[in-house]
């Protein structure tokens, strides 16, 4: 590389330097080139291969923590020993009564007014699957005219509704490696049909979680809550809404189904890990007004030097992690200095399908809040059920959806139905009577105090310790036609008795915050 530089005449550089031996005879205008072209050199050379130096001199300056807010006193919600880890809160429902007749319309009833302060975010992706779209359309987004949609890319969510590419401010071409930045343009130039599940979209997930809850609060900052959602968690609006009344927004409070995230040394042990709890991005999870603003506010430090974006301080980490959630949970903890307060299983990663109620005592006087993978067909008969619910009675528990929703204490038998595949257990010697028949198998299943229900497939009894809905199942394996079936019972003697003896009368158990009782 040659650079030239001109001097006016009569000038010289560094009047000093003319003094040194070595330029004696050299010509002021050799002189400046021998001092300029070096360091240009020099300069070039720490530029381009050392750019990483620059870029975090600022930091080196003055480092991120000054940026961040100071501690907050958290509220403890530790508990002794033998107390029960649940508020006995007597709430009320924040919808209307539904007018006699009026059934038609669904959100007639819907609190709108609450959204001014509740402000909600659904995390979809342009390639994300249509059904799933449908059903969150067509339920828990229905009646929330200002939910903020988080895409990949700004395109139509609906005929309401448009979703807003988060990445477009990161800006996303300089953030992401180029192998993302590449599925990120694809996406742009595709047409919507070739976009559907398959597509690499969901690599792009984790960029979303940092840039969306700035956007939120950029959208209505005065909001008091923050509720994140994705397009397969379902919502019970009226639970959440009971919840978050119980609770001071002016607090940082960070809620959710808690998971073990990324770990730090723990600065007064260096021998001690220690580990900080992310809110289960499936579950959704909610930041108060204060723990989002804590979060993504940009404070300026005592020599008035504005300091980084929330998304920019964790730029290397967002690549480097699998997981948005566990990012965005580690910026909370670290950027914020708010800890999850974990409540599960209100907030729930399990499917309707799959809830194990009365499980160790759980998933049973606990109001359901929120559930995962809930499959988009059964978004609308849940929602039609919660329509029907007479919110006046209490919070919907989840005693509620077992016996209303599901009837379990009811349901005798369901062919091509799998109700065992979760916590499974058999009879130990070979050729147990118990196979021989679906009968066989449900009198032993009788027998068990531990046997809630079972599935008869291949001439094998299956049976389960949890009580579960399970799934449907066509006929397979290499038995004879009969025994590909799977054919399902529960002992509705056993349930029946259960539902009578746990009634749920002193109230919902609204749980504490925890990151003990985890899923
Ligand atoms: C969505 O975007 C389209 C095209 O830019 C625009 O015409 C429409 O009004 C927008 N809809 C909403 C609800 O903002
Ligand atoms: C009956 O059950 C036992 C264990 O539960 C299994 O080992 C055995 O193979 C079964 N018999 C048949 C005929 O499937």
């Amino acid at each position: 590389m040659l650079f030239r530089i001109r001097l006016p005449r009569g000038q010289s550089l560094h009047a000093p330097i003319s003094t040194f031996n070595i330029f004696k005879g050299v010509p002021r205008w050799k002189r400046a080139l021998y001092i300029t072209v070096p360091l240009l050199i020099l300069s070039n050379y720490l530029i381009i291969f050392q750019w990483t130096f620059f870029e975090e001199l600022r930091n080196r300056l003055w480092p991120d923590a000054s940026f961040h807010p100071g501690a907050f006193p958290q509220t403890t919600h530790s508990h002794h020993d033998g107390e029960p880890d649940y508020w006995l809160w007597d709430t009320l429902t924040s919808f209307s009564p539904p007018k006699p007749g009026g059934r038609k319309d669904d959100c007639a009833s819907f609190p709108t007014p609450l959204l001014d302060k509740i402000q909600v975010v659904l995390k979809t992706g342009v390639a994300d699957s249509r059904d799933r779209t449908a059903a969150q359309l067509s339920t828990v987004i229905k009646c929330i005219p200002n939910i903020l949609i988080s895409s990949d890319l700004t395109h139509a969510y609906g005929p309401l509704h448009n979703a807003t590419d988060m990445l477009a401010s990161l800006p996303a071409k300089t953030y992401m490696p180029r192998s993302d930045y590449a599925i990120y343009t694809s996406q742009q130039h595709a047409d919507a049909a070739s976009l559907a599940p398959g597509h690499d979209g969901w690599k792009l997930d984790k960029y979303k979680f940092l840039p969306q809850v700035e956007q939120a609060v950029a959208r209505n900052p005065a909001a008091e809550w923050f509720v994140f959602l994705e397009s397969d968690t379902y919502v019970f609006w009226d639970n959440m809404f009971r919840l978050l009344s119980s609770y001071d927004p002016a607090h940082p409070y960070y809620f959710g189904s808690p998971s073990p995230g990324r770990t730090y040394r723990d600065p007064a042990d260096a021998h001690e890990t220690k580990t900080v709890w992310f809110a289960y991005g499936g579950s959704g999870f909610v930041l108060s007004g204060a723990a989002a603003h804590r979060l993504v506010d940009r404070l300026q430090n005592s020599m008035g030097v504005t300091g980084p974006r929330v998304t920019d301080e964790y730029r290397k980490m967002v690549r480097s992690d699998c997981c948005g959630d566990s990012v965005l949970g580690w910026a909370v903890h670290d950027r914020a200095s708010v800890e999850i307060s974990g409540l599960f299983p209100m907030f729930n990663p399990h499917s309707l399908h799959g809830i194990p109620f009365g499980n160790a005592a759980r998933y049973w006087c606990e109001p359901v809040v929120s559930l995962h993978k809930t499959h988009p067909g059964d978004f609308g008969k849940i929602w039609q059920f919660e329509r029907d619910w007479d919110r006046e009675k209490g919070p919907l528990l989840y005693r509620d959806v077992m016996v209303g929703f599901w009837k379990l204490d009811s349901v005798e038998r369901k062919e091509d139905w799998d109700n065992a595949d979760w916590d499974g257990f058999n009879e130990e010697s070979a050729d147990h009577e118990s196979n021989q028949s679906f009968e066989a198998c449900r009198a032993y299943c009788h027998q068990y105090e531990k046997c809630w229900q079972f599935t008869w497939h291949g001439h094998h009894c299956w049976m389960s310790k949890a009580l579960r809905m399970g799934q449907p199942k066509e006929p397979d394996g290499y038995h004879e036609e009969i025994d590909r079936k799977y054919v399902s019972g529960w002992d509705t003697e056993k349930i029946r008795k259960f539902v009578s003896e746990n009634t749920c009368e002193e109230g919902a158990h609204w749980v504490k915050p925890s990151i003990a009782r985890i899923f």
